[in-house]
């Protein structure tokens, strides 16, 4: 009877044992796999399904270097936060003008805005921002810390939170490289443990300044704005940054004030504006996303911050995209 007893128990016990030992989406309740699907009942069909599908996203990448999703006009930043791929830069519009550009933005579906400390125009973006009525959590901001604020970041950001007034900042950039970035960039990790910043990043960083920059800091930067457009194109600056899972954005996507009618009137880019019926600013803008790089072009004009927002309803070719890849000068046209 004893040993029948303990037989009975082993019985019971078994199954419970083998119940435990079984693969986790076995035991899922959303049904979601988190072993390779062995269906096939051939392990090695199973690994030779997944490096297909491995290199599907490889070549996902190739198309779409930035990952950007092409149906929300968004990108999902590394700090997990969701950025419009194209917007509207500020810089030299002053008050009065930066909230008509920005109200024109807001209006015409635009949600991304670019300014900065040294602007001057922190404030105007964030009275647009408010008077708009649109939901804050819709509406994506970048400031900046300008160098000469470095030696006492904390107090800048407080300044920046004070001017936008807009409950949060979404993303803050260190400017340039200067003297006590690393500090600065250590507070504004601190501010977004506070709350008050939402994503960190930096602009005028490339590769040399990247590899001894990134080490000595805890959050890696969820983007990098540099200048880019057709005659500037930092083709082995571009792929670094997006390997590392930063999100790039380029600043003076017309070349520039002073720049824009060389660039705009250029042969090969006004060739392909034609075939699309699109125009020469749309064409570059289109190239930039192509390339997995957000824009925010700067513009006063209402009817150029519409136009600036109509970037879906054509795609470039490869060869077009190699066309304007040909145009690159390596001209930078400023100093950083
Ligand atoms: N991080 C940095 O160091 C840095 C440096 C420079 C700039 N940025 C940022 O990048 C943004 C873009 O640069 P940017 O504004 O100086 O130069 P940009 O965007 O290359 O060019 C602006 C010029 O293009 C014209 N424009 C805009 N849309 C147009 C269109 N559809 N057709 C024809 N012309 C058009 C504008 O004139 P209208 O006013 O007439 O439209 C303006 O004169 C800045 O506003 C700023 O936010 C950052």
């Amino acid at each position: 009877m004893k040993y029948f007893l303990i037989l009975s128990l082993i019985f019971a016990l078994v199954p419970a044992l083998s119940a435990c030992g079984q693969p986790a989406q076995e035991q899922t309740d959303s049904g979601q796999e988190t072993l390779p699907d062995t269906s096939s009942g051939n392990p090695e069909e199973a690994i030779a399904e997944d490096s297909a599908s491995e290199n599907t996203r490889a070549a996902d990448t190739e198309k779409n270097p930035g990952g950007f999703d092409f149906e929300t006009k968004t990108v999902l930043l590394n700090s997990g936060y969701e950025m419009p791929v194209m917007g509207l830069g500020t810089y030299s519009l002053s008050d009065e003008d930066c909230y008509n550009s920005v109200t024109a933005l807001l209006e015409a579906g635009g949600r991304l805005i670019d300014t900065a400390y040294m602007y001057h125009n922190e404030a105007a973006v964030g009275r647009a921002v408010r008077d708009s009525g649109i939901p804050r959590e819709e509406i994506f901001v970048i400031t900046k810390l300008y160098p000469n604020q470095f030696s006492e970041p904390e107090a800048a950001i407080d300044l920046a939170m004070k001017a936008l007034d807009i409950e949060y900042i979404d993303m803050m950039l260190l400017h340039h490289p200067g003297e006590g970035d690393v500090e600065a960039y250590h507070a504004m990790e601190q501010a977004v443990a506070d709350g008050k910043i939402r994503s960190i990043g930096l602009s005028n960083w490339y590769v040399e300044e990247l590899e001894e920059f990134l080490p000595q800091v805890t959050i890696t930067p969820a983007l990098v704005q540099n200048e880019i457009h057709p005659y500037y194109q930092e083709n082995d600056v571009i792929p670094y940054i997006q390997e590392l899972g930063i999100t790039v954005q380029g600043w003076y996507p017309f070349g520039g004030r002073g720049y824009t009618a060389e660039l705009l009137g250029d042969e090969t880019i006004s060739a392909i504006a034609e075939a699309h019926e699109a125009t020469s600013a749309q064409v570059i803008l289109r190239w930039n996303l192509q390339k997995g790089v957000a824009v925010i072009p700067g513009s006063s004009s209402p009817e150029h911050i519409r136009e600036n927002l109509d970037l879906f309803g054509f795609t470039l070719t490869e060869e077009e995209m190699s066309q304007i890849n040909g145009l690159d000068r390596r001209e930078k046209h400023d100093w950083y």
